[in-house]
């Protein structure tokens, strides 16, 4: 025999040895009740199974105690279902789906009209080999797009309805090229459904066909970027970093939907330091902006920006700030949410006022927060689980502002429709208020 294959052998026969002799030791160390209902001393494999099956019970137990408890009068809901932290929600744009994705190699799709029962029932499409920390619908709601973590590129799933109304999810044959070098910030498809984007925590955004085409590279400029997203119009894509300024860019398409150029639109300037994330209302006439300047500002946005026209600051207001600030406006940008490491606080978008805090909504840092496009609900996201709020700050907002208009209305008509609005934001508050203010 070769010397190194001696070697082996003797490697090999010892390791059985030791095997053997460590399956006995344990044997004979077990408890007398344990080995009589194992029966037969040799069973070191059962032995093993029942010490990792306890190993597992442990585990799982102390999973469980992990478990973030968080209840507030407030919350309509917490949506379980994920065994990895989530760390992107979306809601698709026919308001029936909220999709989260986690590190758990699963995206969830959530019903929205299910929100108040009692279970919640979630689909759920594996992500194989690999998990996505960012997803996005498509505008028809029939698809999404998942950034996914370790091929770090997109992967397209198809969402086919069965008889029953549940779905299957396939993802398309091939993923997009890989093309970001450095981690991705954000993902999005346009609600013309003409483009994609993403955007990497170097300076990069990309503009993508359908099929996985670069069709343009905007360089952002700004050292880093922080946030990007599409506005819900589709018409553009803006970023924010280190520093000061939100920049807007135009994707331009001509009449036959053929793209053209990427061009700059506009600027939201008036902050001092860097900016930490922005959002849009639904018709991408407001924009809300958090910096760490210690200063979140509310601005129009309904601008001829092509008539060098710049938009309007409407208010400024303090708050406390940190790396992992994220904001979100309601649809109607009559409410602001800022989460800040475990808290969220919810102010009024007219007046700036803070009306509503939540304090250690998630085990984990809050990873992001949306409202949903009927504005009823605010959810966020961070541990494995999704909370959903009672967007109560927006039933209020719709009472003072339809009450002011009341006393101003000419015609009976006016004011029966707006005491309709009163009415129905009343019960609404009503249903599901315990304390009233
Ligand atoms: C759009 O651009 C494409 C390619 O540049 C061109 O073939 C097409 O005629 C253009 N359509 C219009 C309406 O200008
Ligand atoms: C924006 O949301 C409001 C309130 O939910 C809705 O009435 C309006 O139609 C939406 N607009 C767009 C452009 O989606
Ligand atoms: C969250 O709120 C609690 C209570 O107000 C406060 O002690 C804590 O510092 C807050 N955390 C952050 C990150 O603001």
């Amino acid at each position: 025999m070769e010397p190194l294959a001696v070697l082996a052998l003797s490697l090999f026969l010892g390791a059985l040895i030791s095997l053997i002799s460590l399956v006995v030791s344990v044997s004979r160390k077990a408890p007398p009740q344990q080995s009589d209902e194992h029966s037969k001393v040799s069973n070191g494999v059962n032995e093993k199974n029942v010490a990792s099956k306890k190993q597992k019970l442990l585990r799982s137990r102390k999973e469980k105690i992990q478990q973030h408890v968080f209840t507030h009068p407030l919350l309509a809901a917490s949506l379980k279902g994920h065994t990895g932290n989530v760390s992107c929600l979306d809601f698709s744009s026919n308001g029936k789906y909220l999709a989260s994705c986690a590190d758990d190699r699963t995206v969830r799709i959530w019903s929205t009209k299910d929100f108040l029962e009692r279970d919640h029932r979630c689909m759920r499409a594996n992500v194989e080999l690999d998990h996505a920390t960012h997803v996005c619908f498509s505008p028809d709601s029939r698809a999404f797009i998942t950034w996914l973590a370790n091929e770090e590129t997109i992967r397209v799933f198809k969402m086919i309805k069965k008889d029953d109304g549940s779905f299957t999810f396939t993802a398309a044959p091939e993923d997009f090229p890989k093309r970001h070098k450095a981690p991705i910030v954000n993902i999005g498809i346009a609600e013309t459904g003409k483009f994609i984007m993403s955007a990497s925590s170097d300076t990069t955004i990309l503009i993508w066909d359908l099929k996985g085409e670069v069709l343009a590279t905007i360089n952002t400029n700004q050292m880093n970027n922080a946030y990007a997203t599409i506005s819900p119009c589709g018409r553009f894509v803006a970023s924010c970093g280190f520093i000061t300024d939100v920049k807007v860019w135009e994707v331009c398409f001509n009449k036959s939907g053929v793209f053209q150029e990427v061009v700059r639109a506009f600027d939201l300037k008036g902050h001092s330091a860097g900016i930490y994330s922005f959002a849009f209302s639904n018709d991408s006439r407001r924009m809300a902006t958090i910096s760490k300047d210690g200063t979140w500002k509310l601005w129009d946005t309904d601008v001829q920006y092509k008539q060098q026209q710049d938009p309007y600051l409407l208010l400024t207001m303090k708050c406390d700030v940190s790396d992992s600030c994220r904001i979100a406006l309601s649809p109607d940008a009559r409410v602001v949410a800022i989460s800040n490491g475990f808290n969220i606080t919810v102010h009024n978008a007219k007046t700036g006022k803070q009306e509503e805090e939540y304090v250690n909504v998630h085990g984990e840092e809050i990873a992001d927060l949306a409202f949903d496009i009927n504005r009823r609900f605010l959810v966020s996201c961070g541990d494995r689980a999704l909370r959903v709020f009672h967007n109560v700050v927006g039933y209020r907002a719709v009472i003072d502002e339809m009450e002011g208009g009341l006393k101003k209305a000419t015609t009976n008509a006016m004011r029966e429709r707006l005491q309709l609005q009163i009415d129905s934001a009343k019960n609404a508050l009503d249903a599901f208020c315990t304390k009233k203010q």
